[in-house]
C-alpha cells in the first residue's frame, strides 16, 4: 500500500455518531466557512448511536432540577465522576433537548404538547425524553439531515489507522478508503475524536460491529493518556445474542423474574427494584444465574406481559419487533430470556471539561472520551446527552483553536513507519489468523474482566493478553487484495483492541476495591480513602501501559461511603 493522496482540512472529525455530527454542526454555527470534514468508517446512519433505544436525560419537569440530575448521576457513578464535568452535563441538558427539538427530533409528547419523559434506572422518576424505543436512531437521523442541509464534507467508509503527532504537535491522520483501497494522509490543524466505544472487545455486546475502540487506541498510541478504562458497563437486559432490550422496557413497568417466579430485585434494591442503576441490576441478574435461580444456567426473564399488547406496541415497538424476530416469541404472551451484555465504555481518552486532550489541537467527545461524567457506573440516558453536550463543546473549542492557529501542518516524519506497518501485515503469507486471536481475546476479557473480577483471574487474563499481543506480531491475512479488504481492517482493529484490553487489565488489577462496574470478589467494598481516584494510563516507549492516579474533581457534593437503592 502506498500513500496515494494527500488531503487537507483545517478541522478533521473522526466519527459521525451523535457526538461527531453535533461537533460538526456546532463548527458550522461558529463559522459557516470553516473547512471541516468528517471521516467515518461506516455510513453515518450506521454509527453506534443508532443502537441507543430508551432515551436521553434532562431535568424538564417542574418537580425536577438539573441539580437533582447531577446528584443522581454522581451517586450512580459511585462519586468517581468529576463534579465540574457532571455540572456542565446536567445544566446543559435542557438546552440540548430544545436544540434537538428545533432540529426536528420526534420526541414523544404528553397530551399538552410538552415532551414526555419515562423512568430510567437510578433516578426514581421520569427524566428520560424518548422517541418510542428508537431514540438514538431518531436523533442520529435528525442530525444527519442537518448535516445534509449544511452540505458537510463526509469521507464515508474511510478507516483511520494512525494519528500523526511530531514533537507534541498534531499533523494529521492516515485513513484507508475502503472502496478504493487506497491510503491517504489528511493533514489538519485540529482533530476531534468522536469515534465511539469498544464493546466488541468482549465479543457478546449490544454494540455495532464497528465499536472496536479504534479511536481510543489511536489516541493512546499517539501519546494521550487514557482514564478509568477498567470501568466497562454491562447492560442488564439483552437477548442472548447481545441485542439490546432497552431499560425503557423496565421504565414502562417490566419485571425481572427468576426460575422461582420471584421479582428477585427486591432482594438487592428494595426501593428501586428493577429501576436500580445498571451496575446493581447487572450484578443481581448474574448472581441469580450463578446461584442456580436462572434458566438453563444462562438467563433470567424480563416479563412485559402485564403491560398489555397496546402499550408494548406503542411504547416499545422496536423491542417488540426485535423479540419476535430474534427471540421468536411475542412479549405480550411470553416472558423474554435476557442476560447482561457489554454495552458502554465508561473510561476512555482523558479530556478536560473543554474536551481538550494532552496534545494541543486534539479534542475528544462522546463514548471514546472520558471527561468524566460516568465514573464507575453510567446512568442510562446520560450517554446520548454526553454526546450532544460535549460534542457541542468540542465543536466550539476546536473551531476556536483552528481560528487561533495560523500555521498549517505539513508532512509527518512518522508516515513511512505507518505505511510499513500496514504493508507488513498485508505481505505476510503465513502466520496467526485474525479470527482465532480475536476469539481468544474476547473470551479472556469476558472471563477475566467481566461483571465479577478477582486478582488471580485478572493476572491470568493479563498474561494471556500479553501472549496474544506477541502472537499478533505474526498476523497473516487470507485476503491480501486492496479493494474493500475487511480482512485487513479486522486485523488492524484487533491490534487496537489488544492495546485497549491490556490497558483495561492493568487498571483493573491496580484498583483493589469494588466500585460500580468494577466488582472484585477479593475486595468487595468501595474504598474512598484510597481509591476515590481516576486511573490514568500512559503508553510507554516499550509499548506497555504505565499507571498513575489522578484526583477526582469535587465541588459541593460530599461523596458517600455507602451506596443504597
Ligand atoms: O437501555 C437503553 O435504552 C440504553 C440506553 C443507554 O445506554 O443510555
Amino acid at each position: 500500500m502506498n500513500l496515494d493522496n494527500e488531503l487537507y482540512h483545517d478541522l478533521i472529525i473522526v466519527g459521525a455518531g451523535l457526538a461527531g455530527l453535533t461537533a460538526a454542526l456546532e463548527v458550522r454555527e461558529q463559522d459557516p466557512e470553516m473547512d471541516v470534514a468528517v471521516v467515518t468508517q461506516t455510513h453515518p446512519l450506521r454509527s453506534n448511536s443508532v443502537c441507543a433505544q430508551g432515551g436521553i436525560n434532562a431535568a424538564l419537569g417542574s418537580d425536577d432540577s438539573w441539580e437533582r440530575h447531577m446528584y443522581d448521576t454522581l451517586k450512580a457513578s459511585w462519586f468517581l465522576a468529576d463534579q465540574d464535568a457532571v455540572r456542565v452535563l446536567c445544566s446543559g441538558a435542557e438546552d440540548a433537548i430544545k436544540k434537538l427539538d428545533r432540529y426536528g427530533a420526534l420526541f414523544n409528547r404528553n397530551g399538552d404538547g410538552s415532551i414526555a419523559q419515562r423512568a430510567f434506572g437510578g433516578q426514581g422518576f421520569g427524566r428520560t425524553c424518548y422517541v418510542a424505543d428508537k431514540t438514538g436512531h431518531n436523533l442520529l437521523h435528525t442530525l444527519f439531515e442537518q448535516s445534509l442541509k449544511q452540505d458537510l464534507k463526509v469521507y464515508s467508509e474511510w478507516y483511520v489507522t494512525f494519528i500523526a503527532v511530531d514533537e507534541g504537535r498534531f499533523k494529521g491522520i492516515t485513513a484507508i478508503d475502503l472502496a478504493g483501497g487506497e491510503m491517504h494522509f489528511i493533514r489538519g490543524k485540529a482533530l476531534i475524536l468522536a469515534a465511539g466505544g469498544a464493546g466488541r472487545v468482549y465479543g457478546n455486546s449490544s454494540n455495532t460491529l464497528f465499536n472496536t475502540g479504534d479511536g481510543i487506541a489511536l489516541a493512546f498510541k499517539c501519546g494521550i493518556p487514557l482514564k478509568d478504562v477498567e470501568f466497562f458497563q454491562f447492560h442488564p437486559t439483552a437477548l442472548l445474542n447481545g441485542i439490546l432490550v432497552t431499560e425503557g422496557a423496565r421504565g414502562e413497568g417490566g419485571y425481572l423474574i427468576n426460575n422461582r417466579g420471584e421479582r428477585f430485585m427486591r432482594n438487592y434494591a428494595t426501593r428501586f427494584m428493577e429501576l436500580a442503576p445498571r451496575d446493581l441490576v447487572t450484578r443481581s441478574i448474574q448472581t441469580e444465574i450463578r446461584e442456580g435461580r436462572g434458566f438453563d444456567d444462562e438467563y433470567v426473564h424480563l416479563d412485559l406481559r402485564h403491560l398489555g399488547d397496546d402499550k408494548i406496541k406503542t411504547k416499545l415497538p422496536q423491542i417488540r419487533d426485535i423479540i419476535i424476530n430474534f427471540a421468536h416469541l411475542d412479549p405480550a404472551e411470553k416472558p423474554i430470556p435476557i442476560r447482561p451484555t457489554a454495552h458502554y465504555t465508561m473510561g476512555g481518552i482523558d479530556v478536560d471539561i473543554s474536551t481538550k486532550t494532552a496534545i494541543p489541537g486534539v479534542f475528544a467527545a462522546g463514548e471514546c472520551s472520558c471527561v468524566s461524567v460516568h465514573g464507575a457506573n453510567r446512568l442510562g440516558g446520560n450517554s446520548l446527552l454526553e454526546g450532544v453536550v460535549y460534542g457541542s463543546i468540542a465543536g466550539q473549542e476546536a473551531a476556536r483553536f483552528v481560528k487561533e492557529t495560523n500555521r498549517r501542518s505539513f508532512g509527518s516524519e512518522k508516515l513511512n513507519g505507518e505505511i510499513d506497518r500496514i504493508n507488513r501485515i498485508l505481505s505476510r503469507e503465513k502466520g496467526e489468523r485474525v479470527a482465532a486471536l480475536r476469539s481468544e481475546m474476547e473470551r479472556t476479557m469476558l472471563e477475566c474482566f467481566g461483571i465479577f473480577r478477582d486478582g488471580q483471574t485478572m493476572r491470568r487474563g493479563l498474561e494471556t493478553l500479553l501472549e496474544l499481543k506477541g502472537r499478533y506480531e505474526h498476523i497473516a491475512l487470507e485476503d491480501r487484495g486492496q479493494i474493500y479488504n475487511l480482512n485487513l481492517i479486522r486485523a488492524i482493529e484487533l491490534g487496537n483492541m489488544l492495546e485497549l484490553a491490556l490497558a483495561v487489565a492493568v487498571a483493573a488489577i491496580a484498583r483493589e476495591e469494588s466500585r460500580g462496574a468494577h466488582a472484585r470478589t477479593d475486595f468487595p467494598e468501595a474504598n474512598n480513602r484510597h481509591f476515590l481516584k481516576h486511573t490514568l494510563l500512559r503508553n510507554r516507549e516499550d509499548g506497555n501501559p504505565e499507571l498513575s492516579w489522578k484526583e477526582v474533581v469535587l465541588e459541593n457534593i460530599v461523596p458517600e461511603d455507602e451506596i443504597r437503592y
